[in-house]
């Protein structure tokens, strides 16, 4: 879903490559990691850092629409789970703002970049969890959809992206099926619950298939990235994935996906569905989507409050700093 914005230009051929570029070029094809020391393009740096960038701000994003459920779960060992699943994308969000920092970019200037909308993520996270059985959906489709995306990012070329993306990927299908668990039980639940969960699925269908970002034919295809392995997969092909993924799972829980449209096709394997409004999507990435003031107001609300600690440790650190100086020169 993070990659949905990283736009880019076709790839530079082989005769407009340096010596430098070439070499690089060939060790992705072997299939080797490059590590942050190492030389690399400029381009891909930058991709990276607006990537992975991206990809840990909707982690963090990620935690309000759930943490906004962690009091009402109803029953404590919901709780529990809930609590665990979001404290986990607090966990990611770390581990993803570590990978950017070794390309040369700090924390506070991606968090500066957040705030002031100058960087983005994920569009799914502006919409509105309403109702329990939308953290079911949203453990579902939203952790389901992240999975079909990241799986493939555990190959990226980037050493320390491909390994974080080794150990988020574990959690996410935790995530992925505690929602699927709460679709479970509403969908065995009475006929009202039972409603919640059609009702939760019928919103967030179309949003989730937004994640994979816009159609091949659309964007602005990524080739260089597909050559830099920072992005395996095309967005199509990971919808695809996904529809196909998900719509046994919707039948066995007894739901119909709100696609009049969709049918197997036997000749490609694979599901045909409608393509999500992709208008809806633009507004939602420009900034209007039903929740992106409300949750950019409360990271930058989080960040406020957090000054007095973050100049506490700064403080800390330079005392500390302070007596080691010190006592270096009594030793001398
Ligand atoms: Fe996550
Ligand atoms: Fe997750």
């Amino acid at each position: 879903m993070y990659a949905q914005l990283v736009k880019s230009e076709g790839a530079k051929s082989r005769e407009e490559m340096t010596p430098e570029e070439i070499a690089f070029q060939e060790r992705i094809d072997r299939g080797e990691k490059i590590e942050p020391k190492e030389w690399m393009p400029e381009g891909y740096r930058k991709t990276l850092i607006r990537q992975i960038g991206q990809h840990a701000h909707s982690e963090i994003v990620g935690q309000l629409p759930e943490g906004n459920w962690i009091t009402r779960a109803p029953t404590l060992e919901r709780k529990q789970i809930l609590l665990a699943k979001v404290q986990d994308e607090a966990g990611h969000g770390l581990y993803l703002y570590s990978a950017a920092e070794t390309l040369g970019v700090s924390r506070d200037e991606l968090l500066a970049a957040l705030h002031s909308g100058k960087m983005k993520y994920s569009s799914i996270f502006n919409y509105p969890t309403l109702n329990w059985a939308d953290i079911g959906a949203v453990g579902w489709l939203v952790d389901g959809a992240a999975i079909m995306n990241q799986v493939p990012l555990q190959r990226t070329s980037f050493g320390p992206y491909s390994r974080a993306m080794i150990r988020i990927c574990k959690e996410e299908s935790f995530h992925q099926r505690q929602g699927y668990d709460i679709m479970m039980k509403m969908c065995a639940g009475t006929p009202e619950q039972k409603a919640m969960a059609q009702d939760a699925l019928n919103r967030f269908w179309y949003p989730a298939l937004m994640m994979f970002g816009p159609s091949d034919k659309d964007s602005v295809h990524s080739a260089q990235s597909m050559a830099w392995k920072i992005k395996i997969n095309t967005n199509d092909e990971l919808r695809q994935k996904f529809v196909d993924q998900t719509v046994p799972q919707a039948r066995y829980l007894g739901l119909t996906v709100p696609d009049e449209n969709l049918t197997w096709n036997e000749d490609k394997g694979g599901h045909d569905f409608s393509e999500p409004d992709w208008s809806e999507f633009f507004e939602v990435i420009a900034g209007n989507g039903p929740c992106n003031a409300e949750r950019l107001n409360a990271r930058v609300k989080a960040w406020d409050d957090g000054a007095w600690f973050r100049e506490g440790l700064m403080a800390h650190a330079g005392k500390a700093e302070a007596r080691r100086r010190a006592a270096q020169v009594a030793a001398e």
